[in-house]
């Protein structure tokens, strides 16, 4: 039951109070994280942990830049563009954490591992009354090989899956969830 009241009632968190993640929670979590499945169990992830709301306050301006002067050129999300102008925008929504899932060189299907490991990551914090929210638009600023070499990301990394965690202020409203879209369901009666 506790499995399905996560994955029902887990909310992409965008509001957060200022309590800092205690690091053994947050080793939990990664704990939790690396118990997803791999393609023969190869396990191709790896984490970069940012603590501390001034640090992320500090990338989220340098990342605003970064998709100022980029996003326009290679995407259609004008919208969010508009938001990041606004002086309030914080891409890591005000949370003291950020959990950087990367790519390790080797592995089968690395990038639907990482979202793997970051969905078990996700599941866990909520089961533990904390909030996440993946911000993948941040992913390319830590791509840049300068930014990782100065964060200490090794260059035969890939940062694939940004994380946001922390305590929740207030609870999200549940956006719209579709009904499944059933292309085929073959039943086995004359198959
Ligand atoms: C790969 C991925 C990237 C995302 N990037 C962002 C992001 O940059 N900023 C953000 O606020 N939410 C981001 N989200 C969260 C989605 O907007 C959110 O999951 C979706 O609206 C559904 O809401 P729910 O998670 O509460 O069910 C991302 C989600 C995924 C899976």
């Amino acid at each position: 039951m506790e499995t399905i009241e996560s994955i029902y009632h887990r909310r992409a968190v965008r509001h957060y109070t200022p309590e800092a993640v205690q690091p053994a929670v947050l080793m939990q979590l990664l704990d939790a994280a690396v118990q997803a499945p791999s393609p023969l169990n190869s396990q191709p992830w790896s984490f970069a942990v940012f603590c501390g709301r001034a640090r992320l306050a500090g990338f989220s301006t340098r990342i605003k830049e970064h998709l100022l002067l980029t996003l326009p050129s290679t995407c259609d999300l004008h919208e969010h563009v508009d938001r990041m102008n606004r002086p309030e925008y914080d891409a890591f929504h005000g949370a003291p954490a950020l959990v950087l899932i990367c790519a390790k060189p080797q592995g089968y299907s690395r990038e639907e591992s990482c979202a793997l490991a970051a969905q078990n990551l996700m599941l866990a914090a909520h089961a533990s009354g904390l909030g996440t929210c993946p911000v993948g638009f941040v992913r390319s600023w830590f791509r840049l090989p300068h930014i990782k070499d100065e964060l200490d990301i090794p260059g035969t990394h890939l940062p694939m899956f940004p994380l946001v965690v922390g305590h929740p202020d207030g609870r999200p409203a549940p956006p719209n969830h579709k009904r499944p879209e059933i292309l085929v369901w073959a039943d086995g009666a004359s198959g």
